[in-house]
């Protein structure tokens, strides 16, 4: 077996007495596509803050590509080959589509003509190019979360964790997010996605990972969490029903 590209083991993150985060164990092979679900309050932003180093986590480590991670700055991951985007956009409003994702880039250039070329690439990935001018200020929500994966995807990842990058997005837009996942997976990109859109993610995930209450509670195909009769109680419910939608 070889050794899993990100290594989490034992997560245990604390805010006062609430346990956000408790003893929570997953692996992510390179070239998976692996879903981080579970109800609002769960712990997946949590996990993610502990994961790329924004938070310091009470116990626990993290691997990445075999190196200790754990409460290093992003800017070390990044470097690594670990970028992630955050649940709530945040552009730099007053910089062009293209500057924003030259942000990115300048994390293995310091050349502004190279970081223009990666950028331009992406936003040609990303389906921003026609409007790599215009001010990030002005984007609808859809390309505001395109941007955010263009400047992650800049900073050339191995991996790349996505916090809810389909929320707010409408049925075509969510198609072509999903498309773009499966996109950055055939270039060889591993990813680790947080969404609340069952029909979107459970079709292009190899395994997914539930938590509740800061625990995990499954970590299997989709074929199987879905059927898992804790994961329905805790989270799936009527919300989504694999074998509704085979029938
Ligand atoms: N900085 C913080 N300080 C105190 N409590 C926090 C902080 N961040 C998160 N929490 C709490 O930790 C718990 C887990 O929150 P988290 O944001 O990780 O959940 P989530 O699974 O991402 O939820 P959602 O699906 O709504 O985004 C919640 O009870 C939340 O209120
Ligand atoms: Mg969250």
């Amino acid at each position: 077996m070889p050794e899993p590209l990100l290594d989490v083991r034992g997560i245990t993150m604390k805010f006062g007495s609430l346990v956000a985060n408790e003893d929570v164990t997953f692996a992510v092979n390179e070239g998976e596509i692996v879903s981080l679900i579970g109800p609002n309050g769960a712990g997946k932003t949590t996990l993610f803050n502990c994961i790329t180093g924004f938070y310091k986590p009470h116990s626990g480590r993290v691997f990445f590509n075999g190196i200790d991670i754990t409460a290093k700055p992003p800017h070390y991951s990044a470097r690594l080959g670990l970028t992630r985007t955050f649940q709530i956009v945040k552009p730099l409003k007053e910089m062009t589509v293209k500057e924003n994702v030259m942000t990115g880039a300048f994390l293995r250039t310091s050349g502004k003509k190279q970081a223009e070329l990666t950028a331009m690439e992406i936003l040609e990935l990303t389906h921003l190019a026609e409007k790599s001018d215009v001010p990030a200020a002005s984007l609808t929500i859809a390309d505001k979360k395109r941007l955010e994966i263009a400047r992650a995807l800049a900073t050339r990842p191995k991996m790349l964790m996505l916090d809810e990058a389909m929320a707010g997005l409408n049925q075509t837009e969510i198609k072509d997010a999903m498309e773009l996942c499966l996109g950055l997976k055939r270039k060889g990109i591993t990813l680790l996605v947080v969404e609340h859109i069952m029909e979107a993610i459970m079709p292009i995930s190899d395994r997914v990972v539930v938590l509740n209450a800061g625990k995990k509670i499954a970590d299997d195909v989709p074929e199987n969490v879905t059927s898992n009769e804790e994961v329905i109680k805790a989270y799936l419910g009527e919300r989504y029903n694999a074998k509704s939608k085979k029938s």
